[in-house]
């Protein structure tokens, strides 16, 4: 086993070293171009609030009538006499309007307390406030999901009594007052407890990022199904670390990428600020308030009690954080903007924008910007040189032409990246160096034929998906990403829904290298946090979108931007104008892809009229009504499918929550398999469609709900196993033959019973065999499946899949197997970093003793995870599993289960043993390679 602790002293003890090491030999020129190194391990943790950081006596009772804004009855209802025991009761959090829009008045007399001065926190009130007190008025606040202080001092009556009077605003869904503290005055955002520099946390957890606190939580029934009946809470983490006294005068940055979500930061007990978004990460400048060659604490306190969507979102610090020294001239974060057009196959124009900071005081004079473009190999292929000036304080930008002569175009095919050097030099200094990858190539979308990358016609053949899976939750290492990319693309998808919210960077990354198109989408219509957009929702800020934009928009994989999706504005006059201010923004940062977002339903209505193409969430039977009626605008099936199935099952099981993997079950907005690709199959117009989903997820236990705590949408499972519908499309997007049989063969004591045997081919005809005697050769209809009525039998089914030529082209066999005898283990890779995130997907089969795969097998299997790794997280795409997430333990669930192994920080041999009483246990062993920092 790794021993965190004595690695954690041996780190700490080298830590001021390492970075006076990088800081003083990383740049390879004469100068101090930027250390950027990630900050994700070592960290404390701590699940829940800390007591002590909100003292106060709760209030516990209010009493409510509906009502309307009328000042009159402030003077009414705060007369102390006034008699409420005609109105109703509620207590905090609970929700009294149930969807009503409307007003409602809610009043309480505070406690008697001796506070200098009294104040009110409230934790949310949904969605509006106006606050009295003895009859005075002190305060409107806007918002569902933001907590308020209220100042009582103006209006308390020291002898009491003093009524409090709230007129709460509902604009839509739940509505009340959650959780409600009088206690004295504070500032909220100084630091206490955990935020100040001296507190204690030598008790906490250590724990390495990507981290998601809410998956290792226990399944509970009252918790909200929608995210997958895991407890949310808040949380604290906190990092120390060292800055050696050389980088005094420089500029330097924290970046969270994510943090799910509402998180508050303190250094060296200094409030950094407040960022909301659970998908857009952070940036803070921590040069005033860093200690040089000195230790640094840094607190972060996140509250994911909240939701942003009603999937599964997690908790915690899920993706990296890092931290930047830079010269204080420098390359702005996001400053580098590649842009290309290709007036002919044999050149491309590259226009690069780059934005530079001073942020000094002083002046410097003038730098020179270089613009290096490197080819794949990482050969110099062109280069630009301009000299600017940057005053103190001030940032400039800088518009660089070049042109590329033969360049290799970006394709699904042979996705060819370029990397943009931009570095900044003084003389002979270099000051600052930024890499970005780009690729060279053209995108257009037609009204009436669809797709073009680089001119020719591609269907867009894709998936939607939320960020979470097996074991991990939201806590994606980079190589998981990757791994999931890979397998959608061995499906045959070539495009990628990041639904309904911006991904992590890496998984952007992998699309590049990889080949797959995305479609990249913005959380919110708007400024909100909530999970869908009320009437009169706030649209000046648009920050996060913007950091979306400049964060994403150099990726080639990404073909167009969507601002959100099912909207209730989406078919209004509002929704429009908020779309369309999102859009200016958009087209301020990115002129160069079109704008667009999802919508069910309102298809030609409201936000219709502004956006560049179409989305269309589901109702096929709508693609041609649009197309006729709005022949000049584009048409993609933003979403489409919601097939439910499950791996392995074969009837529906409402008891306990298992849908059949035949192409029978969707809700009654979704469509089967079938009746999903079809329509878009037909239709040159339709530009392609986003199966929902990919990947199953937790949350949105469609169509049962508990004892399911995820989803059955997916092509594949929690694990990545694929289920049959996954065929189908191989069948149809991939460019190989292949046939699939369905179901398994292991019926034993249905002798006899006819069995429903379904086939998934592209090719032309195909063939079933029970036992080597021919069922009959089926002609394979386009775009569906061929079926035999087959008297079970035990044996060997086989089905071979004919060309037009009658010769065979791809086979598949399923067997009836003997009783579980052994385990079998299959890494996703026997080689790791050494860098305390990447992950191996061990893949666990319970087999016969011919080693075949037991297709009802449901053993109990325990994992020993020994040496330079340990247990990451442990799943079987049971979607009504309830044992832990991270444990020693799986059931296999119709024959497999995963076992998620996470590389330490030290290069090693990982043992890993999996047993199961009765059978043979496995065993592999994996390397970890010394890793460099990143
Ligand atoms: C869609 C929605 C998705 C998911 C799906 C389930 O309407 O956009 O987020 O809820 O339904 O079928």
């Amino acid at each position: 086993m790794t021993h965190p602790r004595r690695w954690e002293k041996v780190f700490w003890v080298f830590a001021p070293l390492l970075l006076s090491f990088l800081f003083t030999t990383l740049p390879s020129q004469k100068g101090n171009a930027r250390v950027r190194m990630r900050l994700d391990d070592n960290w404390r943790f701590h699940l829940g609030d800390i007591p002590s950081s909100l003292q106060g006596v709760p209030i516990t009772q209010w009493y409510w009538q509906q009502g309307e804004n009328d000042p009159k009855d402030v003077i009414t209802y705060s007369n102390p006499q006034f008699d409420t025991s005609q109105w109703n009761t509620a207590t905090p959090g609970q929700d009294t309007f149930h969807g009503r829009v409307g007003y409602s008045w809610y009043r309480t007399l505070l406690p008697s307390v001796t506070y200098p001065q009294p104040m009110l926190h409230f934790d949310s009130v949904d969605d509006n406030a106006t606050v009295y007190l003895n009859g005075k008025f002190l305060l409107h606040h806007e918002g569902w999901d933001d907590p308020f202080n209220v100042p009582l001092q103006s209006a308390w009556r020291p002898n009491g009594p003093n009524v409090l009077l709230v007129l709460v605003q509902n604009t839509a869904g739940a509505g009340g007052i959650g959780n409600t503290l009088l206690m004295p005055y504070v500032n909220l955002d100084a630091a206490r407890g955990p935020a100040l520099p001296s507190y204690n946390d030598s008790q906490w957890r250590v724990v390495h990022l990507p981290h998601d606190f809410v998956v290792e939580g226990n399944y509970d029934e009252k918790a909200d199904g929608s995210h997958g009946f895991l407890p949310t809470n808040v949380a604290w983490y906190r990092k120390h670390f060292y800055i050696p006294a050389s980088a005094k005068g420089k500029s330097i940055w924290l970046y969270f990428e994510g943090i799910y979500r509402d998180s508050r930061f303190w250094l060296n007990g200094h409030f950094l600020g407040r960022h909301q978004s659970g998908y857009i990460g952070v940036r803070y400048d921590i040069s005033p308030f860093l200690h040089y060659g000195a230790w640094n604490v840094l607190a972060v306190r996140v509250d994911a009690r909240r939701a942003e969507g009603w999937w599964y979102e997690g908790g915690g610090i899920y993706r990296h954080v890092w931290l930047t020294i830079a010269d204080p001239i420098h390359i702005t974060p996001w400053g580098v903007f590649v842009t290309s057009q290709l007036p002919s196959s044999r050149q491309a124009l590259l226009t690069i924008q780059t934005t530079v900071t001073n942020a000094s005081h002083q002046s410097r004079g003038p730098v020179r910007l270089l613009s290096l473009i490197l080819d794949a190999t990482g050969q110099t292929v062109a280069r630009s040189s301009s000299t600017l000036f940057v005053p103190p304080g001030q940032t400039r930008q800088l518009v660089q032409n070049i042109s590329l002569s033969n360049p290799h175009l970006w394709s699904l095919e042979s996705p060819y990246l370029y990397t943009a050097i931009s570095r900044i030099e003084q003389g002979n200094d270099v000051l600052d160096e930024v890499k970005t990858e780009f690729g060279v190539r053209t995108i257009e979308f037609r009204a009436d034929t669809g797709f073009y990358l680089n001119g020719k016609p591609v269907k867009l053949l894709g998936t939607c998906n939320h960020q979470d899976f097996a074991g991990v939750g939201i806590a994606m290492p980079d190589n998981l990403l990757w791994w999931r990319i890979a397998k959608l693309k061995e499906m045959g998808s070539n495009a990628y829904r990041c639904s309904h919210n911006p991904p992590s960077e890496e998984l952007l990354t992998a699309c590049d290298h990889l080949g797959m198109l995305v479609m990249d989408e913005n959380r919110h219509l708007g400024d909100v946090y909530s999970p869908k957009t009320p009437h009169g929702a706030p649209y000046s800020d648009l920050s996060d979108l913007k950091a979306m934009i400049q964060r994403d928009r150099n990726h080639p994989s990404i073909i167009m931007w969507s601002m959100c999706n099912e909207e209730p504005l989406q078919g209004t006059e509002e929704g429009a104008r908020i779309f369309a201010a999102m859009k200016r923004v958009v087209l301020s940062l990115d002129p160069t892809r079109p704008v667009t977002c999802a919508m069910n339903g309102d298809w030609g209505k409201g936000i219709s009229n502004v956006e560049d193409l179409q989305g269309g969430n589901y109702n096929p039977g709508g693609y041609d009504w649009f197309h006729e009626h709005f022949p000049n605008k584009p048409f993609f099936a933003s979403e489409a499918g919601s097939t439910v199935s499950d791996r392995g099952i074969y009837e529906n099981d409402p008891q306990k929550g298992y849908v059949s993997a035949y192409d029978l079950n969707a809700p009654p907005w979704a469509q089967t398999a079938e009746d999903t690709w079809r329509p878009v199959a037909e239709r040159p117009f339709v530009a392609g469609c986003f199966v929902w989903t990919g990947f199953d997820y937790r949350g949105e236990p469609t169509p049962y709900w508990w004892p399911c705590v995820n989803s059955h949408f997916g092509l594949m499972d929690m694990c990545g196993f694929p289920k049959d519908n996954y065929y189908y499309y191989k069948a149809w997007w991939g460019d190989k033959p292949i046939v699939h049989i369905l179901p398994h063969w292991n019926w034993q004591g249905q002798e006899g019973k006819p069995i429903s045997v379904w086939c998934y081919s592209n090719a032309d005809e195909v063939e079933l065999f029970l036992n080597g005697q021919s069922l009959g050769k089926k002609p394979m209809p386009k775009w569906g499946h061929v079926e035999w009525s087959v008297p079970y039998q035990p044996g060997t089914l086989e089905a071979k899949a004919y060309n037009a030529a009658g010769q065979t082209v791809a086979t598949d066999v399923v067997e009836t197997t003997g009783p579980a005898a052994a385990l079998r283990l299959r890494p996703s890779t026997t080689t790791l970093p050494a860098d305390g995130e990447e992950v191996a997907l061990i893949e666990v089969d319970v087999v016969d003793a011919q080693g075949r795969t037991v297709p009802t097998a449901d053993n109990l299997v325990h994992f020993q995870v020994s040496g330079a790794g340990t247990i990451a997280g442990v799943g079987n795409g049971d979607p009504s599993c309830h044992q832990p997430n991270i444990a020693d333990y799986r059931s296999a669930f119709n024959g497999k289960c995963m076992l998620v192994v996470r590389a330490g920080e030290h290069a090693g041999l990982i043992h890993v043993r999996a047993s199961a009483d009765g059978l043979a246990p496995a065993e592999v062993t994996l390397t970890t390679t010394p890793s460099s920092l990143k």
